[in-house]
């Protein structure tokens, strides 16, 4: 596996941990035949995975693009580049620290002009979630950070602690879409005078006991607070949008940019960034879902939407 220098220079490595991360992924990559179909890899072709995560797509994407392609994959996460190596490291994939939004500076360190395909897989990866460190998942007793990359900004502990009710709730009301965003805040608030909100299973239990579980839904009533905190902390929605205006340039004529998105914040800012580039033809008039089959398998594919656009300026 080659390296980027880009990496190096201007993302620094996050801190050793004492736990040692498991040896390799237990991400399932999502709509894996359907992105195959959609960016057709073959020899020669060279594909951007600007998500690398565990090293599933990029994986399957790298060996349909030999002899002569490759995979350049990105991530703002370190530790996902190592649990990725030993899905990638006999392939041809160079790998770089970094947010997707700095796709076209890597490029051009890797003096690479244009690409065939580029493949967002927004989100996080199922390794992230099982971290007990980072607190995406609603049950551990870490810290709640939702960071991507640890390296740099603040964890969502922090936001918490510091942001007043009212900016509270109007973020928990735009990045969460939830209803019931003043209640939250106002019981975060209560709750941070007597003691401090710091890991995940706090927050989740808080947030249940002000929202009412709804009948015949199965999502956990914390999920759209999480998504909230998590969003504002790593800045989602503006790197999806840089990455909207920026990243067709990346691409050769004819070349295809694939965007996987799981919620509808991120979905609509794909659908009408697709829409309105006159760069771009959408292939995709609705966004493709996984089969049942898939979602039996890997019930995280239920809420996954592809969404497919060719450069044809
Ligand atoms: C859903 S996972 C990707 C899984 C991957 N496609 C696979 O097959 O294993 C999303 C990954 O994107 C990374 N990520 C999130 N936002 C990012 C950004 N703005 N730039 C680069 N990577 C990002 C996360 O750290 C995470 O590893």
């Amino acid at each position: 596996m080659a390296r980027c220098a880009y990496d190096l220079t201007k993302f620094p490595l996050a801190p050793c941990r004492e736990i040692p991360l498991p040896p390799s992924t237990c991400h399932i990559p999502v709509l894996l035949d359907e992105v195959i179909q959609w960016l057709e890899p073959a020899a020669g072709k060279i594909i951007v995975d600007g998500t690398l995560g565990g090293g599933g797509h990029s994986a399957a994407l790298a060996s349909r693009v030999l002899p002569g392609g490759k995979i350049i994959g990105v991530d703002l996460d370190p530790e996902a580049l190592e649990r990725a190596q030993p899905a990638i490291s006999s392939l041809p994939v160079t790998v770089a620290v970094g947010n997707y939004t700095d796709i076209p500076q890597i490029l051009r360190q890797l003096e690479i002009d244009a690409v065939d395909g580029i493949l967002l897989d927004l989100g996080l990866s199922s390794d992230q979630l099982a971290d007990e460190e980072r607190g995406f998942s609603f049950q551990s007793t870490g810290p709640l950070d939702l960071r991507f990359d640890r390296s740099s900004g603040k964890p969502a502990w922090q936001l918490i602690e510091r942001l007043s009710e009212r900016h509270l709730a109007d973020l928990i009301y735009q990045f969460g879409e939830e209803r019931l965003s003043r209640r939250i805040a106002r019981k975060i608030v209560a709750q941070r005078r007597s003691e401090p909100i710091r890991t995940a299973d706090q927050l989740a239990s808080l947030v249940r006991s002000c929202v009412p579980r709804s009948r015949g839904h199965r999502i956990d009533p914390a999920t759209r607070t999480f998504q909230a905190l998590r969003i504002a902390v790593n800045d989602e929605l503006k790197s999806l949008q840089e990455a909207l205006a920026h990243l067709p340039t990346c691409l050769k004529p004819g070349g295809h940019l694939a965007i996987i998105s799981f919620h509808s914040l991120e979905d609509r800012l794909v659908k009408h960034g697709f829409r309105n580039d006159d760069r771009l033809e959408v292939l995709t008039k609705r966004p493709v879902r996984a089969t049942d089959e898939e979602t039996a398998q890997n019930p995280r594919a239920s809420s996954a939407k592809l969404r497919i656009a060719k450069r044809v300026d």
